[in-house]
């Protein structure tokens, strides 16, 4: 949970007015911009009640793109010019593309009738993906999505408080050790995972306390949980041995609504689909179990990103998608195993910029460990990003950045706040130059891109990894276009 109080609508402050999409460094250099303690005024903002700064007279040509102040780091504390850009339009388009695969197979299912198109329920753990949680959320809830899935209960506390109305299902199945971490999700309208007997009688024992005391809003005597079923991913959710056990504590306590049934796949984005067929089967066998012990839960989902895209009779009620919610493609580089693959937009793209430049001659070394060696003179730019932004180690004398529309390779050892760049065979190289850690550059050298699939496959890693090791010292600037 963030330390900083719900600032979604906050003052604005940040993105720079006029700053075209591929550069906010350039614009930053414009005369008269720059004020002291190096911010950038900016007419910014997501709510236009909050607006500061004079951004449309500093240039009016130009209408200023919309964004809001970090929500990771105060501006004051971001000095630094390296940033995060998380485009919420483009969270919008990537809704619209999964729900427009659900469409279409809910059309060539049941005729298109509305109530049999799945739900989508965005999983938003780990901050959104390290988007930011909060933004995300409300952003998707706008956008029609009609339920968030969050691993823990602070995270689903932090979405309330940010005013998400719809469902949060908590799929991480802790509630602290004593009866307040259920307090505290009774308070807060969370739905839990349940998926052992003790969990069941421990949350039906607190309602019925909160019921004694006065503490349970009328009508909500019932409380909603979701079962998860362990159909192979061997990680939670109740095994086939204990399932009879907990249906048997679902039955007895009469606090307990069953809403919902789920499990989750562990091979959906393998290119055999073997095991994840081998899962739907043992949850279709649960399901029935669970039909047989006279439960009706109206929801079962089991589909994520994956699953969403190729596997249609896993849609159920409900799916779960979360990587392709942020642009990334969860079988990218594999198109043949997705036959309708959706046009997804990155939405996070990393950006700092040159904070020093120098010459090397032929024969020197530089950084950590002098791991790299100049075989020419060269030039080399410093950049204000380290492996304690998220920038992976593993990419010393590996990966590359962007400048100018151009990858210039990485040099040396990623230390924890900076890192050194060849940019011998990009020219006119300047301080404060514009560098593109994650996403698309346009610039004057060409346009190119670096993809979270991409980065992890230098450093074998997963997209989601990437994505989410951006740390909370990058503060997050959100676009609305
Ligand atoms: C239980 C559960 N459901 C759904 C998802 C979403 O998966 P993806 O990001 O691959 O869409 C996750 C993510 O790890 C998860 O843990």
């Amino acid at each position: 949970m963030s330390s900083r109080p719900a600032t979604a609508c906050g003052q604005t402050e940040a993105q720079p007015a006029g700053v075209p999409a591929d550069g906010p460094a350039r614009a930053a250099r414009a005369p008269g911009r720059r004020r002291a303690g190096g911010r950038v005024d900016g007419d910014a903002g997501m709510c236009a009640r909050h607006r500061v700064g004079s951004g449309a007279a500093l240039e009016p040509e130009a209408p200023p793109p919309r964004a809001s102040r970090p929500t990771t780091a105060a501006p004051d504390e971001a000095a630094r010019h390296t940033r995060a850009e998380v485009n919420l339009a483009h969270v919008r388009h990537n809704l619209r593309e999964l729900e427009a695969c659900l469409g279409s197979v809910a059309a060539a299912a049941h005729g298109c009738t509305p109530e049999r198109t799945p739900q989508i329920w965005a999983v938003l753990k780990a901050d959104g993906y390290g988007h930011g949680g909060r933004a995300i959320a409300t952003t998707l809830e706008r956008a029609g999505v009609r339920g968030l899935c969050v691993a823990l209960l602070e995270e689903g506390i932090e979405l309330r408080e940010a005013g998400v109305r719809c469902p949060i299902l908590v799929m991480g199945g802790y509630y602290g050790r004593q009866r307040d971490g259920i307090e505290n999700l009774v308070a807060h309208d969370l739905t839990p995972v349940v998926y052992d007997a003790g969990q069941i009688e421990t949350i039906a024992s607190t309602l019925r306390y909160l019921r004694d005391i006065g503490g349970l809003a009328p009508g909500r005597e019932r409380y909603r949980v979701h079962l998860k079923i362990d159909t192979g991913m061997g990680r939670l959710g109740v095994p086939d041995g204990e399932l009879g056990a907990v249906l048997e504590a679902l039955r007895a306590e009469r606090e307990i609504e069953l809403d919902g049934l789920m499990t989750h796949l562990a091979c959906a984005d393998a290119d055999s689909l073997a095991a994840t067929e081998h899962q739907l089967d043992r949850f279709a066998r649960g399901c029935q179990r669970v039909a047989q012990a006279g439960l009706r839960p109206k929801l079962r989902h089991a589909a994520n990103s994956a699953a969403l895209l190729r596997l249609p009779h896993a849609h159920l009620e409900v799916v779960r998608p979360g990587i392709a919610l942020f642009g990334v493609h969860p079988c990218e580089g594999r198109s043949s195993l997705v036959p309708r693959a959706p046009h997804l937009r990155p939405v996070m793209r990393v950006l700092t910029e040159v904070v020093a430049l120098r010459n090397l001659g032929a024969g020197e070394s530089l950084g950590y460990g002098h791991t790299w060696r100049t075989e020419r003179p060269c030039r080399i730019a410093t950049v204000p990003v380290g492996y304690a932004d998220g920038l992976s180690r593993a990419l010393s004398n590996r990966g590359a950045l962007l400048v100018g529309g151009r990858r210039a390779p990485i040099v040396g050892t990623v230390s924890m706040d900076l890192t050194m760049l060849d940019v011998t065979d990009i020219p006119g190289v300047r301080v404060r130059d514009e560098v593109v850690v994650l996403g698309e550059q346009r610039g004057p050298h060409g346009t190119d891109e670096i993809t979270a699939t991409e980065v992890a496959g230098l450093t074998s890693s997963i997209a989601w990894e990437v994505l989410t090791s951006i740390s909370r010292r990058v503060p997050r600037f959100y676009r609305h276009g």
